[in-house]
């Protein structure tokens, strides 16, 4: 059955309230209250945040949009994100207090308190400096889910180094370009990580990658599932072995006093051409914007044990895996494998087992739980549970429901939280004390003005779908596109140039209370299972097989996933359309780009609708696959 979770009907009368046990010890008590201030004095509420930070020099100014869109937050201030994640803690009690709770897949579990985190994080700092990392590289990392991967960025913001992090579950090509766009010399991966008890062969992943990468001079394996790989001599070198180097043994290693606006990380993601873009993140803005967010709407407490059950290789992992939740002192889990194995209790286990109190993740995630039934779950107590959250997609009601009833036993509200790689952290948010309705991510969150507009930038009417559209500058925002300011102004600011306007590329409408209601993209990118790809990446990936002439990608609606790919495919003269082809093409994408990009069904057409300039109207083909009307066709060629 075809459903699109996004369409649900809305159950704009449905309000949950929270309880009074939440709203008594909420960090903000007052939604209105401390919004009305933060739009009034928007410089002067983060400058308020900010100071909850350690500096190593106080900034001059707290935003600078001379230059807009480039804007540019604390300026003149100098701090590095680790000063906050880790250093500052080491001087305190925290010092002793789990920064990470990690299980792997197989079972085994490793845990580091703070001072661990700092010796772990040094130990690979030092290395990458003695092999001539230093700021202004960017080192890319392909890791698995194990605490290495975090570590490893860590250990680049140490050095004032910036980390490019490509998901472990993409591919040959994909990770080649985003290593060729970084220009990395260092590449840090594993062997291999474990999923579903299977091992993924990074390292070989990794070989065939750096054969496109001629940047690449060095790189770290960690070692994780045991099996022989491949080691260039010269090139590869074992973790465990550089660790015993005299150079990485030394118990500190000095914090580099980076510049507010130096960047951090870059982080890829898809877009309207095939080209991946890599989003600028910094140190000082990013710092103060991932650690207001996840204090405020996860009201974070000394004594929560977070689970972000995200990968740290997209940027939910990035902000509420790794960084945020360090700089607020956060005891954080991770966990390596599939949710479902060996069975489907292994998240309550998890639960249970480490008594998580804020569990934060995917519509997908919890659509694939719910499917095994109420017994799961019901299995464990999970009464440690006081806040939940959501992230990636929007939330059919079905799955909201069951995820509050069951998981949350009625008591803990569910934080859905829309935001963007490019936002850095949540935008549009409910509060701990916000009444919720299921499927709406509520309200903006402090210092940010948003609307629903339509091509002219006028406001739509109340319940009226129109464009997202955020007009106010934030901390955590994207500084630029690595390497291509033009295309950061033309895919982002260029829409509503006239009123400096960020258009979010998502559609919404907003109800009589003031509530958002996401509903999905309106570009060229697919949310598949909440991953972000983008349309052109799978459609190259398809014209690069030998048999393809032209091809298509669109995202339709699908029960579990929120979205599926389905392919259109135009063949070379003489190739014969046989059901084997369309199974090869499918894998050669998974090969290519990575198994998530994987398209449901390849079909095989004739001609394409296009516009008479050449551009596939993917829109035609999604209204009748979806047996919609196909809307204006002025533009088509044919
Ligand atoms: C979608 C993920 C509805 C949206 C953090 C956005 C959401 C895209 C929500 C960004 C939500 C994210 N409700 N839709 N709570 N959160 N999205 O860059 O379409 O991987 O534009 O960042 O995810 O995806 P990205």
């Amino acid at each position: 059955m075809k459903q699109d979770q996004s369409k649900t009907p809305a159950m704009e009368g449905e309000v949950f309230y929270p309880p009074k046990n939440i709203t008594r010890r909420a960090n903000v008590k007052d939604y209105d209250q401390l919004y009305k201030q933060s739009i009034e004095d928007r410089e002067g509420f983060w400058a308020e945040q900010a100071k909850r930070l350690k500096w190593y020099k106080k900034w001059d100014k707290v935003l600078d949009d001379s230059k807009k869109p480039f804007y540019k937050w604390f300026v003149g201030g100098k701090i590095n994100i680790i000063q906050n994640a880790i250093d500052r803690h080491l001087h305190t009690w925290r010092r002793n207090k789990l920064a990470l709770i990690w299980e792997g897949e197989p079972g085994d579990l490793r845990t580091f308190s703070y001072h661990a985190l700092n010796r772990e994080v040094s130990k690979f700092a030092n290395i990458l400096r003695s092999m001539g990392v230093k700021k202004g590289d960017i080192v890319t990392i392909y890791m698995p889910q194990i605490p290495e991967l975090a570590f490893s960025m860590l250990a680049c913001a140490k050095i004032g180094a910036a980390h490019s992090v490509v998901y472990g579950g993409f591919s040959v090509e994909a990770l080649a370009e985003r290593i060729a766009d970084a220009k990395s010399r260092v590449l840090v991966t594993a062997d291999g990580g474990w999923r579903r008890g299977k091992i993924n062969d990074l390292k070989n992943i990794v070989d065939e990658a750096i054969k496109r990468s001629p940047t690449i001079e060095s790189c770290i394996v960690v070692k994780r599932t045991g099996q022989e790989v491949y080691m260039e001599s010269g090139r590869d070198f074992w973790y465990h072995d550089l660790i015993t180097l005299p150079i990485a043994c030394t118990n500190g290693c000095e914090t580099e006093k980076t510049d507010a606006e130096d960047p951090l990380f870059i982080l890829y993601t898809s877009g309207t051409t095939g080209k991946p873009k890599g989003l600028v993140h910094t140190h000082g803005g990013y710092s103060v914007y991932t650690s207001t967010t996840h204090n405020y709407v996860f009201d974070i407490k000394e004594e929560d044990r977070w689970w972000c059950a995200a990968d740290p290789g997209w940027i939910t992992g990035h902000s509420y895996i790794v960084y945020g939740p360090l700089i607020n002192g956060a005891t954080v889990m991770m966990y390596e494998g599939a949710p479902n194995y060996p069975y489907p209790n292994r998240w309550w286990q998890m639960i249970e087992k480490y008594g998580i109190t804020i569990l934060y993740t995917s519509p997908t995630a919890i659509r694939g739980l719910m499917r095994f039934g109420d017994e799961w779950p019901k299995r464990y107590n999970l009464s440690s549970l006081r806040l939940l959250g959501s992230v990636g997609e929007p939330i059919n009601p079905e799955a909201w429901r069951w995820y509050h009833t069951v998981i949350g036993d009625n008591k803990c509200p569910i934080m859905d939280t829309w935001w963007q790689t490019e936002t850095g952290g949540f935008l549009i948010t409910p509060l701990p004390i916000t009444p919720l309705k299921p499927g709406s991510a509520t309200k903006p969150f402090f210092g940010n003005e948003v609307a629903v507009v339509d091509d002219n930038g006028n406001e739509v009417k109340t319940g009226e779908e129109g464009k997202l559209v955020i007009k106010s500058p934030w901390p955590g925002m994207a500084r630029t596109i690595y390497g291509d300011p033009d295309r950061f102004i033309e895919t982002y600011w260029k829409d509503f140039e006239k009123q400096g306007w960020y258009k979010a590329g998502d559609s919404a409408r907003v109800d009589k209370d003031g509530y958002y209601w996401i509903i999905g993209r309106i570009d060229d990118v697919i949310k598949v299972s909440g991953y972000r790809l983008g349309t052109a990446e799978i459609e190259s990936a398809l014209v690069s097989h030998s048999a393809v002439s032209e091809a298509a990608a669109i995202g339709l609606p699908h029960e579990l996933k929120g979205n599926a790919i389905h392919a259109f495919v135009i063949l070379k003269a003489g190739t014969e359309a046989t059901p084997q082809l369309a199974n090869e093409l499918r894998n050669h994408v998974a090969s290519e780009v990575g198994p998530i990009a994987k398209p449901e069904d390849v079909t095989f057409v004739d001609t394409l609708p296009k516009t008479r300039s050449g551009k596939i109207m993917r829109r035609v083909l999604k209204a009748k696959a979806l047996g919609q009307d196909v809307g204006d066709l002025s533009t088509l060629e044919e």
